[in-house]
């Protein structure tokens, strides 16, 4: 047992470990590294601040919620990860590599790590759904016969293989969002940000799309982000987790008292300030009334 002097002392080494340190304890050094790493950011545009001092860290394999309101920079934060915005000053990084000051072609090799999962599903009208879906593997030139079996293996994921033909005007919202999801997880992707992928669902259909980002977690191990203003969103992805049962299928179980999840945390953004981070539990329990209201759709 220890005295709280010494486990203070205990709090503090663990607080000082550098990943370096870590690396020679593990067999995967690379898992250490977060996926995502924001320092410090800040960006305005004009006189606007939209990010005012932002830091965060989205480790491998953890899903990321981001809750703000509207216009509090949630999509700036996927816009500078993707290297499209650059940020006044504080530094991005990707698997551990500074991308801050990355140049479109510097960046390219980042971009092909990660999916993006636009807000509003952002399909290309004049494209099938599997030429959608292709779009990435047909301009990095893969063979066709390796760009059909991908495109299979997708479809199939998000349970929408008898679409492949159908041109995006003739599905539905729901169907949309999907087919965006599958194009955004072509070429298996380490980093997936979703940007409110469930805005304007019916209920059960936004509960799919959170089913999808669960196994993405749970089964592939896949880093994310997933913007949202949906509390349901919140509570399905940090209360239940995707496992496969005896007979190969992918089931989705609720997590119980004894096992909490810990790879899916929360941050809230107000005015370019972090003001939350933590677990969803720890989001419903705070005092703070801003939250409060927030969560419970006042604000
Ligand atoms: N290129 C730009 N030039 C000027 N202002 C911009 C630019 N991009 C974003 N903004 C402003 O930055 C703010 C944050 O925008 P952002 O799109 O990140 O908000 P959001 O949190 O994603 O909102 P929503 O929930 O409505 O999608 C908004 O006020 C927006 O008008
Ligand atoms: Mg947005």
């Amino acid at each position: 047992m220890l005295n709280s002097e010494e486990f203070d002392k205990t709090l503090v080494i663990e607080e000082d470990l550098e990943p370096t340190d870590l690396e020679d304890a593990v067999d995967e050094p690379n898992r250490v590294l977060p996926a995502i790493e924001f320092r410090d950011v800040y960006l305005s545009f004009d006189d606007n601040t939209i990010l005012n001092g932002i830091s965060f860290t989205v480790r491998r394999g953890e899903t990321k919620l981001i809750l703000g309101r509207s216009g509090g920079g949630k999509s700036t934060i996927i816009r500078l990860i993707l290297g499209l915005l650059k940020p006044d000053s504080g530094q991005i990084l990707i698997d551990g590599e500074d991308v801050t000051v990355y140049d479109e072609r510097e960046m390219m090799p980042v971009r092909q790590k990660i999916g993006m999962v636009f807000q509003e599903g952002a399909l290309f009208d004049s494209l099938s759904v599997y030429e959608n879906v292709a779009y990435r593997l047909i301009e990095q030139g893969l063979d066709s016969d390796e760009i059909d079996m991908e495109v299979r293996r997708m479809l199939q994921f998000v349970d929408l293989e008898e679409a492949i033909d159908k041109m995006p005007i003739e599905l539905s919202g729901g169907m949309r969002r999907r087919v965006g999801i599958a194009r955004a997880l072509i070429g298996d992707p380490e980093i997936v940000l979703f940007d409110e992928p469930t805005a304007g669902l019916d209920p059960p259909t936004a509960r799919t799309i959170c089913e999808l980002a669960i196994k993405l977690r749970d089964l592939q191990d896949v880093s994310s982000i997933f913007v949202t203003h949906e509390m349901n969103n919140v509570q399905y992805l940090s209360s239940e987790y995707a496992t496969v049962n005896e007979d190969g299928q992918v089931v989705f179980e609720k997590e119980g008292e004894k096992l909490c999840l810990i790879n899916t945390e929360v941050i809230m953004l107000r005015d370019g300030k972090i003001i939350f981070s933590g677990s969803d539990e720890q989001l419903r329990n705070t005092a703070d009334p801003y939250i409060q209201k927030f969560i419970h759709g006042k604000t």
